[in-house]
């Protein structure tokens, strides 16, 4: 057993979280690990009330991709504020929505004609793909993998395959969702590996992998025929399942097999896209332009805002008569000026350097976590592209054996401990997929940050197993 206590805050936090307690619903996934309460934030940092600074690595679940409080952010916000709070995109028209429209039809993967829908958040614009995919092709199945998270909607819920609580009392969910697995390959889960895995046969000359055969061979032959299905929905790299990045081969497979029966494919950027990993969208590392892409998150720096980029066809009924037709969809909020006007300064700053300084800082951290893993031996694997990075702890590395769900006295488990004891040396650190460490800072971040965290991660690790 690990000795281990959670983290203490100060007294105005604590009489803070006292309120909040008694207000707020039960169902929330705040942790007793990292009992923050925010007072104040900027750039990298952030303060609690009773002064207390913290390196943020979680960037509010990979939100706050300019930094907290960007200057330029909250000038934009502060000047749309006072020109237009709120009209209704689906009935008016305004500058900021329309340029953001613009911006995403140019940075988005993909040379053809585009429409964008915007909605408030992930779920939201997942919620929009799924009726848009349903709409065009009028078919009932749709695809999506083990491991992904989607978001809380009905939509979300059903599309997800993450972790059982988040589906346990809502069925009957969604029906005629399939699940395939997901190739996370140090994990693999038809127990084979990559690149062995690979067998002689191919799908329109792409290398076939097992995983992917999976659907073609079983699923298509056993569960549905293809032209039954609406779309694929897939995270390009999953977060909440554990910052899973794909092989090679595996997104340019989903689009061939796509194209082949027609099936819409929506890739899931909300949390590896608006340049997280490097590129302005993840997929671009495939060098696939989805159908549909879905974007949240990062997007506004902060204020609530979804946007939905589909082929042309998909989203104007003046380009195909089998799209949205009018009135199918909308939403009172989606497309707020103000979080517009947020997004087009986050975008510039994106494409002033931001983007530029995930890949070189992220190489930076994945580098140095690589050589610490080689330092530790409850570090199985370090993975991720960009600044969207994971390290997976193990109680062996050689068979890969995970921890117990408890390693404390009090029933703690080792992602909680870690992230308990990050947080208590001033690090904010969150978890995912099986015990698996992630790192999502502002995109701001710098190398001389970097370092100040990964001193605190090398520092959690000598404790720990020190310990063992
Ligand atoms: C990949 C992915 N899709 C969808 C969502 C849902 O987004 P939201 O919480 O904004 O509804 C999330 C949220 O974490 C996500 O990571």
């Amino acid at each position: 057993m690990i000795s281990y206590r959670s983290p203490q805050v100060g007294p105005k936090a604590t009489e803070l979280i006292r309120r909040d307690r008694k207000v707020m619903l039960g169902a929330d996934t705040r942790s007793s690990e990292i009992p923050l309460v925010v007072e104040r934030a900027k750039g990298m940092w952030v303060e609690d009330p009773d002064g207390r600074r913290y390196l943020d690595f979680g960037a509010g679940y990979a939100v706050c991709a300019t930094g907290h409080c960007h200057p330029q952010v909250v000038e934009a916000i502060n000047e749309q504020a006072n020109r237009l709070l709120h009209i209704g995109g689906s009935d008016f028209y305004y500058r900021p929505e329309i340029e953001l429209a613009e911006r995403l039809v140019r940075l988005t993967p993909g040379s053809f004609p585009k429409r964008v829908y915007f909605a408030n958040s992930g779920a939201e614009s997942l919620e929009a793909a799924f009726k848009l995919s349903r709409y065009y092709t009028r078919r009932p199945k749709v695809i999506s993998f083990l491991g992904a998270f989607h978001g809380r909607t009905y939509v979300g819920m059903s599309l997800s395959g993450s972790k059982k609580v988040q589906r346990a009392g809502f069925s009957p969910l969604i029906p005629e969702v399939i699940h395939l697995p997901y190739p996370y390959c140090y994990r693999c889960p038809l127990h084979l590996s990559y690149p062995s895995c690979k067998g002689s046969r191919q799908f329109e000359g792409i290398p076939l992998l097992p995983c992917v055969e999976y659907l073609t061979d079983t699923v298509f032959e056993r569960l549905t025929d293809p032209e039954e299905v609406s779309a694929i929905f897939v995270e390009t790299i999953q977060g909440e399942g554990g910052y899973i990045v794909p092989p090679p081969e595996f997104h340019p497979l989903l689009q061939a097999i796509s194209k082949k029966y027609e099936i819409i494919l929506v890739a899931d950027e909300i949390q590896c896209g608006m340049g997280r990993t490097g590129k302005p969208f993840a997929i671009e590392h495939w060098g696939v332009a989805p159908d549909v892409i879905c974007i949240a998150k990062a997007l506004a720096s902060g204020l609530p805002l979804g946007a939905v980029v589909a082929r042309a066809e998909l989203m104007d009924s003046e380009v195909d008569p089998r799209a949205w037709k009018k009135g199918a969809h909308g939403s009172t909020f989606g497309g707020n000026p103000v979080s517009c006007a947020a997004a087009n300064q986050t975008i510039k700053l994106l494409e002033e350097g931001l983007v530029e300084n995930a890949a070189q800082v992220g190489g930076y951290l994945k580098e140095k976590l690589k050589g610490i893993m080689g330092r530790h031996r409850i570090v199985g694997d370090v993975r991720g592209k960009g600044l969207m990075l994971a390290f997976e702890l193990v109680r062996d590395k050689e068979s890969k054996e995970m921890f117990p769900r408890q390693v404390t006295s009090e029933g703690k488990g080792i992602v909680q401990v870690f992230v308990g004891s990050s947080f208590k040396k001033g690090l904010i650190l969150f978890g995912c997929g099986f015990n698996s460490i992630r790192l999502s800072p502002p995109l701001v971040v710098s190398r001389r940050e970097a370092d100040l965290a990964l001193e605190v991660i090398e520092e959690v690790l000598v404790e720990i197993e020190a310990q063992l």
